[in-house]
């Protein structure tokens, strides 16, 4: 999708020689001479994130400093990435074990939604892998990355159940995996009752379906690891509208489904040693007059009904189904990614999503990746004695948390914890897939959360 030129270079390339120094500088750390001399005469400190050009004496940019406050976030180097003008630049005072994080950091500094803009590719900045990192290993991840930010980029009319289904073919086959789909009414037949519910009103311009992928599904000496994503194309709200501000960037509403195939891409591409499954519905949550109602009983794949008591809270739904669908397949892990709350965001804000698990040992390991590849999670609690707030007087359960206006993401993860695999251990992750607020290198637009931890939780769980 990307005119740009490739971000990374091989130390070894040839284009690496001539690459210009970007140095990292410690707040207060600026070196003595010449150099320093320009440093003060421009403020520079070394403050956090601030970028200083300096010139040769021919008034050619030599080398630059980069400001790393106290000590250097790897993460910080997304403005870099953002600011640097075009040509090849290496790091000076990147540790051996920082150096992939930091040339990835560069890489996702670097995107940009260009899908839709005539404007010509700036001229570059390209960065030389620092030593210690693999430059092929960088680039996959950060091939990932970008896919799921463009996803849930583009817009719903280009973004639809169909073009899901397209991304998710052409990741199934890079890799060998198997995909199947059911769409429209033969989720019925299927026995996908909510998810089609949710999508009929969209029937049959952009008709729902569930896509499921396999892959290295003989090797039942493998755990087998779930992977399931909300692909909600739009979300108008259904007969309950949305009003225009909240129903703004409801195209995001498949990020989940986005996040579940850059994962998936990555797991396979890595080879780690799990059989694979993906589950996506991919559904519109349209208006029309078929569509479904407040006041409705759905039934679901597990055999639970639901009455809905708001056609916003369509996500649960979908993922519902979903969720049963893989605990007919006795998986070891269940991960889940969703927007699935506005109440996610009132509760931890647009940059740190919540995840639930009742699994000691995943919540411990997924923290820990969060930390180790610097992808933040806050663990939220599945608080069971909300669990009242789902109960329905005419259903087994409801999908809005009736009149409680509190805790909506916990309710919410309390509802699809009934669905959720018997087997094994099963993590939800609430996530938002935006930067709501555009800043160097975290571009206005769509972001990838919570990915790369669990993809870190994986390699160190199940190397391949
Ligand atoms: N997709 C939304 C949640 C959402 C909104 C995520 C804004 C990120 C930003 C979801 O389908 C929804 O509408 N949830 C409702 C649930 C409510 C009706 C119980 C919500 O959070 O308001
Ligand atoms: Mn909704
Ligand atoms: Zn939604």
């Amino acid at each position: 999708m990307s005119r740009r030129l490739p971000v990374l270079l091989a130390a070894d390339s040839e284009d690496a020689q001539s690459a210009r120094p970007v140095r990292l500088i410690a707040r207060d750390a600026v070196p003595e001479g010449r150099i320093g001399a320009w440093a003060a005469a421009n403020g520079f400190k070394g403050q956090e994130a601030r970028l200083l050009l300096c010139p040769d004496d021919a008034g050619e940019v030599a080398e630059a400093l980069f400001g790393i406050g106290k000590a250097l976030d790897p993460m910080t180097l997304r403005a870099l990435a953002d600011r640097l003008p075009g040509g090849v630049w290496r790091l000076d005072g990147v540790s051996e074990d920082q150096a992939e994080l930091a040339a990835l950091a560069f890489c996702l500094g670097r995107y940009a939604f260009d899908r839709y803009t005539r404007a010509a590719a700036e001229p570059a900045a390209r960065l030389v892998v620092p030593e210690g990192g693999d430059i092929n290993r960088i680039l996959d991840l950060a091939r990932s990355c970008d896919l799921v930010r463009e996803m849930v980029d583009t817009p719903a009319a280009d973004m639809g159940p169909l073009q899901i289904e397209t991304v998710a073919r052409e990741i199934a086959e890079e890799s060998g995996a198997t995909l199947s789909v059911i769409t429209g009414d033969a989720l019925l037949e299927a026995n996908y009752p909510a998810v089609h519910a949710v999508g009929r009103a969209a029937v049959p311009a952009r008709a729902p379906r569930m896509i499921e992928i396999h892959w290295n599904a003989d090797r039942t000496d493998l755990p087998l690891l779930a992977v399931v994503g909300k692909g909600v194309v739009f979300d108008t709200g259904g007969l309950n509208l949305k009003a225009g501000a909240g129903m703004r960037n409801m195209k995001k509403d498949m990020g989940g489904s986005a996040h579940a195939l850059g994962l998936a891409r990555q797991v396979m591409r890595a080879g780690l040693g799990v059989r694979l499954v993906v589950l996506i519905p991919a559904v519109e949550n349209a208006v029309s007059g078929d569509a479904f109602r407040p006041g409705d009983v759905l039934s679901s794949r597990k055999g639970l009904t639901i009455e809905i008591g708001n056609t916003d809270a369509e996500g649960r739904l979908i993922l519902a189904d979903a969720l049963a669908r893989a605990g007919e397949l006795e998986p070891d892990l269940t991960l889940d990614f969703a927007t699935l709350t506005g109440a996610a965001r009132v509760a931890l804000g647009p940059d740190l999503p919540p995840l639930y698990t009742d699994d000691e040992t995943l919540a411990a390991d997924l923290l820990a990746a969060s930390g180790r590849v610097q992808d933040p999670v806050w663990r939220m609690p599945l608080w069971a004695p909300y669990g009242d707030a789902l109960d329905s007087d005419i259903a087994d359960l409801r999908n809005d948390s009736a009149a409680w206006a509190q805790a909506g993401s916990v309710t919410a993860a309390l509802f699809l914890m009934n669905f959720a695999p018997e087997t094994g251990a099963w993590a939800h992750m609430d996530i938002f897939a935006w930067n709501p607020r555009g800043r160097a290198g975290w571009p206005q637009g769509g972001e990838v959360q919570a990915m790369r931890a669990c993809f870190d939780m994986l390699k160190t769980r199940y190397p391949g």
